[in-house]
């Protein structure tokens, strides 16, 4: 069996047991046996091992978990997002465009765009990153792109219902019936979740919960865009089907967040209580649309469990950046440091269901970022700045 050490850890962030919310542990140690994290402790007291990384004094965290993120695609619109910051606004209109590009890339071209983007984020510390589908719109683009994602990722999301595309334009029925149907047969040997868009201008509130129960039934878990436009139901609708998270969060009345808070189980985890339903935020679209942020500090005072993703897609956030959504979420959205990166660490584990990842812990898998910095504070207190020294995914120094 390989064993490596990473010492001489300044700051570790365990998300386990430790001092704060981020059970932070100084002085430490970390001994990885193949692909898992197999002992935490002084640094004083670290036990030998084959291979060794001398982190002198830096921060080390969990690798990050992007929960949201739209890899398959063709094209870019670089063009559209000119006119925004012109003072277009954002609708959405330009996913069609989208899927007109990916309808006619050849594989190759989709597994190199995925390749390229998954590789830029693994370079920013993330480590997990969960893959959507969305831009083929038709049975056999659907079913290509999640095979596509499937080699990079086991996360993978059925977004069949995106948007209704141009051809079903005017009978939205028979694409819903099209999704629950074929596509999700042809859809589901790859993919973990099913998805859908919830807004004006996408999948009204009865197509939603139509396509979220389908997915569900052939046992796939649910997640949902849910209140990124504006006010809606989606919100609701996701913790009434026990999704797993509600993405974007933007437009949140009062009910959305006593639906999110009441819905709280003991995980005997470190956290202890959280919410069955994560609210995932997604800072990135925002700043790209020029659109107001969401107000975490709401939904952290009323209890939520919230995870920060990057939703990396060629409209609304062409970001692959986790630390540039933890800038952002602490400038723009009120909060802590500390809360965080917790939300961009273990909130991205919960919003996919996973205690393996995102915490430093015994048993957890190796996935290890060491910082250019001394603390995780650096992160927010130093955007833009390159600051993932090491990425150590799976026990593999990257
Ligand atoms: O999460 N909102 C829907 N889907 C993506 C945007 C897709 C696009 O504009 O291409 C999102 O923001
Ligand atoms: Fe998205």
């Amino acid at each position: 069996m390989s064993s490596l050490l990473v010492d001489n850890i300044g700051e570790l962030v365990t998300n386990g047991a430790g001092e704060g919310p981020l059970g932070i542990r100084r002085d430490a140690a970390v001994l990885v046996e193949e692909d898992r994290v197999a002992w935490v402790g002084p640094s004083a007291y670290a036990p030998a091992a084959d291979h060794h990384i001398d982190a002198g004094g830096a921060a080390v965290l969990p690798g990050f978990v992007d929960s949201h993120a739209h890899l398959v695609f063709a094209g870019d619109r670089a063009a559209e997002f000119a006119a925004r910051m012109a003072g277009e606004p954002y609708t959405g209109g330009g996913i069609r465009t989208t899927v007109g590009a990916t309808r006619a890339a050849t594989d190759e071209e989709l597994r190199a765009t995925v390749r390229r983007l998954r590789g830029e984020a693994l370079r920013q510390g993330t480590t997990t990153m969960e893959i959507k589908s969305g831009y083929g719109l038709t049975v056999a683009d659907e079913a290509r792109s999640l095979r596509i994602a499937a080699e990079s990722s086991t996360e993978t999301t059925f977004l069949g219902a995106h948007v209704v595309p141009a051809e079903y334009a005017d009978r939205p029925d028979d694409y819903v019936g099209l999704v629950c149907g074929p596509m999700l047969a042809a859809a589901a040997p790859y993919a973990k979740w099913v998805d859908v868009f919830c807004e004006r201008g996408a999948f009204d509130v009865d197509h939603a919960r139509a396509i979220l129960a389908c997915g569900q039934a052939v046992g796939l878990g649910v997640r949902i865009h849910a209140n990124q436009l504006g006010p809606g139901p989606g919100v609701q609708l996701g913790v009434e089907l026990g999704a797993a998270s509600v993405d974007h969060c933007t437009y949140l009345s009062d009910a959305d967040i006593d639906a999110l808070a009441s819905n709280r189980i003991d995980c005997m985890c470190h956290e202890g209580l959280h919410t069955t339903t994560v609210a995932t935020l997604l800072p990135g679209a925002e700043f790209s649309t020029r659109s107001p942020y969401p107000d975490a500090r709401r939904l952290l005072d009323a209890g939520v469990t919230v995870a920060l993703a990057t939703d990396c897609n060629p409209g609304s956030s062409y970001t692959s950046s986790m630390p540039f959504c933890v800038a952002l979420a602490v400038r723009e959205m009120r909060m802590t440091p500390a809360e965080a990166v917790w939300a961009a660490t273990a909130g991205g584990a919960r919003a996919l269901r996973r205690d393996d990842i995102g915490v430093l812990t015994p048993g957890a898998r190796a996935d290890l970022v060491v910082l250019d910095a001394p603390s995780h504070l650096h992160l927010a207190y130093r955007p833009g700045v390159p600051l993932i020294r090491q990425v150590i995914r799976n026990g593999v120094p990257q």
